[in-house]
């Protein structure tokens, strides 16, 4: 084994407007499959997540719910919790960017940025809802298609023809919060310049830290350029307010990835034996990993290595990047009824069936995975059962049955316990590289081996006759399927 690593695993923090469906799972499941190795492999390593509290979406949930944004979050977050208990997703600590651990991280971070001159102002034009009294981020303006004149579409990119354009581009725009014609208004933002970081992020980038598909990603942004990022919105909105300003609030993905650190902080404020800098400050003393999914590469190849390297902080070991989440070959819908909530999921089946079914899929490619449940019936039904629990569950009874418990004194077959006994660090390097289609490949090859080696014992048992091994009562067997 590798020496002992001090590690600090994440996972993206889903937002507290909503559900967990199956689809935040799949990232969830793969870093507790990541960590619980790291864990078995003897290693210091800590999982942390929360809840995404903030934000224009979040704001406009809690006024239809008719709640305070922090009531509703609070909600939210608790049911979070309890669904990743309930799939057996094991974090070491679960908190939320609403926190005074995040201000107080974000206020920290900003104040360097400002001292670095990493911040500007600038006075942007924006549409605004007069009625709602507030700027519309696009995903609220709906309008005509500029180019294929499609109606509904959407203020950024039109569904039907796929042009990107500019809300203000819209032909009889309107906002879906008031279905009133929004204004052109006028505004200062405050914009990180992610330009200062470029030579630091294209060598950052080609470092190892993350996949190969990522980095081709990333070098297609880098052609294009780096631009501004706008890390303020303007009152009313849900988050932290701008130090010193009025009516500016940080937009909420500038917070969202110091909540890793305010979740570690809250951590260290719990267990003393934790120190801050030593995980956030270094880089050689602790690995940092990050799990997310494939929609929030800029923010964290791009935006969060600047962040922290802008504020003196150290940069992240590795980003790992799953695919999404498809039920029969399509994205999750609620018209088809293929959106399936994560408590729903609970109501009905095992949390096992489904990190099993998963594991079997991830890769460290970023393949979306589909869930067939023809197939994950299939697979759970011959592989988990038909197989893995299967040797357990026959063996103890077996061995029950005829051998009073007891087990035999010699190794009947010397060269399969070696192909057992010698698996583990392939396995644990499969999983330590997230390819766990690999190792649940090779598990299910022992599992065949070793169910054959039970089976033709079995059968040479019954054939010589159970007295003469010392069985108290006869065996037979009747599900012959798995013996080959
Ligand atoms: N709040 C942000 C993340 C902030 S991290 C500093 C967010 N939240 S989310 O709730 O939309 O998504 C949480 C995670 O779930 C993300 O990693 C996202 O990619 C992932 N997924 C959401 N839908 C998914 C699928 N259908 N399939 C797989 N992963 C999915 O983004
Ligand atoms: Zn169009």
């Amino acid at each position: 084994m590798s020496a002992k690593r001090k590690i600090l695993a994440t996972n993206a923090l889903p937002y507290a407007n909503g559900a967990l469906h199956l689809g935040h799972m799949v990232g969830t499941i793969q870093g507790d499959i990541w960590v619980r190795t790291q864990k078995m492999l003897g290693h210091d390593c800590l999982y942390i997540c929360g809840s995404d509290g903030h934000g224009t979406p979040i704001m406009i949930q809690a006024e239809k719910m008719h709640l305070a944004p922090a009531d509703m979050i609070a909600q939210i977050h608790q049911t979070q919790v309890n669904d990743f208990t309930d799939f057996l997703v094991e974090f070491d600590n679960y908190h939320t960017t609403h926190s005074a651990e995040n201000q107080q991280c974000v206020e920290t971070i900003y104040k360097r940025q400002v001292e670095a001159g990493n911040i500007i102002k600038r006075t942007i034009t924006q549409l605004y809802d007069p009625v709602k009294k507030m700027f519309l981020p696009d995903r609220y303006i709906k309008g005509e298609c500029p180019v294929c004149h499609a109606k509904d579409q959407y203020g950024d990119n039109c569904e039907v023809c796929g042009t990107t354009y500019l809300p203000t581009e819209l032909i009889n725009p309107y906002s879906t919060l008031s279905g009133e014609k929004p204004i052109e208004k006028e505004s200062e933002h405050f914009f990180f310049k992610l330009q200062n970081f470029e030579s630091f992020l294209k060598e950052w980038t080609r470092q190892g830290h993350l996949q190969q598909e990522v980095t081709n990603k990333l070098d297609e942004w880098f052609k294009a350029g780096l631009k501004e990022w706008d890390i303020s919105r303007d009152a009313p909105y849900f988050g932290f307010q701008i130090p010193g300003e009025k009516d500016k609030y940080f937009y909420v993905w500038l917070d969202a990835p110091i909540g890793y650190m305010a979740s570690f902080l809250n951590l260290c404020n719990k267990r003393k034996d934790l120190n801050f800098a030593e995980y956030w400050e270094q880089e050689d003393k602790v690995d940092l990993y990050h799990f997310i999914g494939k929609d929030i590469i800029y923010f964290h190849a791009l935006f969060w290595p600047a962040v922290l390297q802008g504020a003196h902080y150290r940069t992240p070991t590795k980003i790992y990047v799953n695919g999404f989440l498809t039920v029969d070959g399509q994205k999750m819908s609620k018209s088809r009824g293929t959106f399936i909530k994560a408590r729903t999921y609970l109501n009905n089946l095992q949390p096992e069936y489904l990190r099993y079914y998963l594991a079997a899929k991830l890769s460290d490619r970023i393949e979306d995975l589909d869930i067939n449940f023809d197939d994950f019936t299939q697979r759970i039904n011959s592989d988990l059962v038909g197989k893995f629990i299967n040797i357990a569950s026959r063996c103890a009874s077996f061995i029950n049955k005829n051998f009073a418990g007891e087990l035999s004194a010699q190794i009947i077959d010397p060269a399969l316990f070696a192909e057992f006994s010698t698996a583990g660090d392939a396995l644990a390097d499969h999983y330590t590289n997230i390819e766990y289609s690999q190792a649940i490949r090779q598990i299910m090859t022992l599992a065949d081996h070793g169910l054959h080696v039970f089976c033709t014992t079995e059968n040479r048992i019954n054939r010589t006759g159970l007295y003469a091994f010392g069985a108290t009562n006869t065996f037979s067997f009747t599900d012959n399927s798995n013996c080959r």
